[in-house]
């Protein structure tokens, strides 16, 4: 990553305020291998400390194409964009890599991480993550309904959460 303009930071030293650049900014879950790769956006998710380790939490419905590539590699990415980019984040949030090319139609430029993961040469920030826990949201256990109500009952499965350990953090000067 250091050949291609990046340089390594403490996780603890992420700039800005994390929720709102997961809620508003957005962030791009890309997962695979070089040969094969896939890429989403995501505002739903957060970071904190958990066991002792940096962590970030990301939410998957298991229709996304994305979550074959989530489920079958041990690590992947998380990565931050400017303002600039926010066409491209929209395209990989509507259109499906099941369907088309849309890192093409997005304009984006894959890059692979020292680990071999994927990522984007626009990316301000690239998080690298490994997987610690995930399942399936549970029905049962909403106490407040309103989610299901809102977010599931008509709109899709339920989630899959994954807790990663965030083992690496770059940015861009
Ligand atoms: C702003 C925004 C945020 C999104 N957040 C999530 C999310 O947190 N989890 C999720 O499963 N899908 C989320 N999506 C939907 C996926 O990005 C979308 O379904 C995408 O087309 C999936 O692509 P894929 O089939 O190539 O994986 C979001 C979409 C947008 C536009």
């Amino acid at each position: 990553m250091q050949n291609l303009g990046y340089r390594a930071i403490d996780p603890m030293e992420i700039p800005g305020n994390l929720i709102k650049l997961i809620a508003m900014d957005w962030m791009l879950v890309t997962a695979g291998t070089k040969e094969k790769f896939n890429t989403m956006t995501a505002n739903w998710g957060g970071a904190g400390y958990l066991w002792n380790r940096p962590v970030a939490f990301v939410f998957v419905r298991p229709e996304r194409f994305t979550y074959n590539f989530t489920e079958e590699n041990e690590r992947f990415t998380l990565s931050f964009y400017d303002e600039k980019y926010r066409n491209a984040l929209n395209i990989c949030g509507v259109k499906s890599g099941r369907d088309c090319d849309k890192i093409k139609e997005a304009a984006l430029t894959p890059i692979f991480t020292n680990k071999g993961l994927p990522a984007f040469r626009e990316a301000k920030i690239v998080l690298e993550v490994r997987k610690i826990y995930a399942d399936m949201l549970s029905q049962d256990a909403f106490l407040d309904k309103e989610p299901i109500k809102n977010h599931y009952l008509t709109k899709g499965n339920l989630h899959k959460l994954y807790i990663v350990q965030i083992e690496s953090v770059w940015v861009r000067d």
